[in-house]
This record gives C-alpha cells, structure tokens and sequence, in this order.
C-alpha cells in the first residue's frame, strides 16, 4: 500500500513501506494549504523546476531533515548553494534507490529561480517513480507533448498527477488527451484554483478523461490510499 497526500498546487508526498517522498513542496506560501514545512519529514525531496510555485520550501526542509533533493543540475547548484544537500539528474536519466528507481522525464515548460528577477536555470522535468512497486508520473509544469506516449510505453502508470490550471501548463483539454496518451490508470489534477490565473473546475477534467482512467479529485490537504 502507498498513501498519497495532496498539499495543494503541485505539491503531494507519496509515503511507502520505509519512504516518504515529497515533491515541489510549495507550502509556506501557498494559499491552499496550511501545512507548514517544518511538519514534515521526507526522505527525499523532488523538484521538477525552479519556479518559486515548485522549488517552495525544498532547501529549508532538506536541511531539516537531512532529505537529498532530487532535481536538475541547475537548480540543483542554487539548492546547495544555500546549503540541501542534492541528487542531481538530468532528462532521460534513471537512478536506483532503496524503495525503487526515479526517472527524469521531459516537460515543456520553462525553469528559472527567483521571484522578481528570474534567472534561467536549465530546463523544466517531470518524474517517473517506483515506489515499492507503484508507478507514479508527476508531470511538473508542462504543455501537452505527444512523447507522453513513450513514457506511459515503457511500464503501466498506476498514478498520474497531471496539471490543468491552463494558462502557465496544460488546460482541462490537453490534460484529458495526456491521459490517453499515457495511458495512466488513475489520474490526480493538480496546478489548479491556486490563484485565480489558474482556476479551473475539476469535475470538468474528470468529465473529459471519462471512462479512460479513474479520476481523483482531492481536495488540498486530502489523502488517499493507493493498492
Ligand atoms: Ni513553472
Ligand atoms: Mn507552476
């Protein structure tokens, strides 16, 4: 079993048998949430692009914890600068670890650090995770791309968690033609109604995927078991 916990934005943890893997830990900041960062204690950290809305409170939380970051060599650079400790990775890339393996997958989407003056730091990524046999794809910020297809090809995607906010990724649409091209068994919107930019109506995008996958819907602060 994996228990799945939705912090709002893009932010959820995925808890396994000895793991606690928490990704874009956007928390302090953000409106949805009132979880603060120092209540929580991941074994490691995924970023998948320097957006202040992604990278959040990834450094203070790895420090906290002594929990690695895993993300791309850019923001990676500007996480041990201010002192995480870091897994590096780049597109494509594969690393084993203890509960499974992580793979950097493509996003298209920018990746920048900073909030007034942002500075280009490398490329945007998603992941692919094995946790204890699960298979998780959390997109990061993307548009659509069509070689979502190669990376639901290579092993059956048992969770999906796919933004729809529009304007900034994906919308509602391009979202639902995601999970087919996937082919992801269940799906969790995520990247949405955080500031009114990116509202969106869930239960339009459940009506879009159909029958093709089964949609959960979760409210931020929300959890649910994965069998
Ligand atoms: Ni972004
Ligand atoms: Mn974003």
């Amino acid at each position: 079993m994996m228990t799945v916990t939705y912090y709002g934005h893009s932010c959820l943890s995925f808890a396994g048998k000895d793991s606690l893997l928490l990704v874009d830990p956007y928390l302090r900041d953000n409106p949805q949430v009132e979880t603060f960062p120092e209540h929580l204690a991941p074994t490691m950290i995924f970023v998948t692009h320097g957006h202040w809305d992604h990278l959040g409170d990834a450094v203070e939380i790895s420090k906290a914890h002594q929990a690695p970051i895993v993300t791309t060599p850019e923001v990676a650079d500007y996480c041990a600068q201010q002192g995480a400790s870091t897994l590096p990775m780049n597109l494509g890339g594969r690393m084993q670890t203890d509960f499974g393996s992580v793979k950097m997958v493509p996003a298209w989407h920018t990746s920048s650090v900073g909030k007034t003056d942002r500075v280009s730091r490398g490329m945007a990524s998603g992941f692919v995770i094995h946790l204890d046999g699960f298979v998780i794809y959390h997109a990061g910020d993307t548009a659509l791309f069509g070689d979502m297809a190669l990376i639901g090809e290579e092993a059956p995607i048992d969770l999906a968690c796919l933004p729809i906010g529009d304007r900034f990724t994906m919308g509602v649409e391009d979202a639902a033609k995601a999970v087919r091209l996937l082919g992801a068994r269940r799906v969790v919107p995520i990247h949405y109604n955080t500031w009114p930019m990116i509202a969106q109506d869930p239960k339009q995008f459940k009506d879009a995927v159909g029958d093709v996958a089964e949609c959960v819907i979760m409210p931020p602060g929300s959890t649910f078991d994965l069998r």
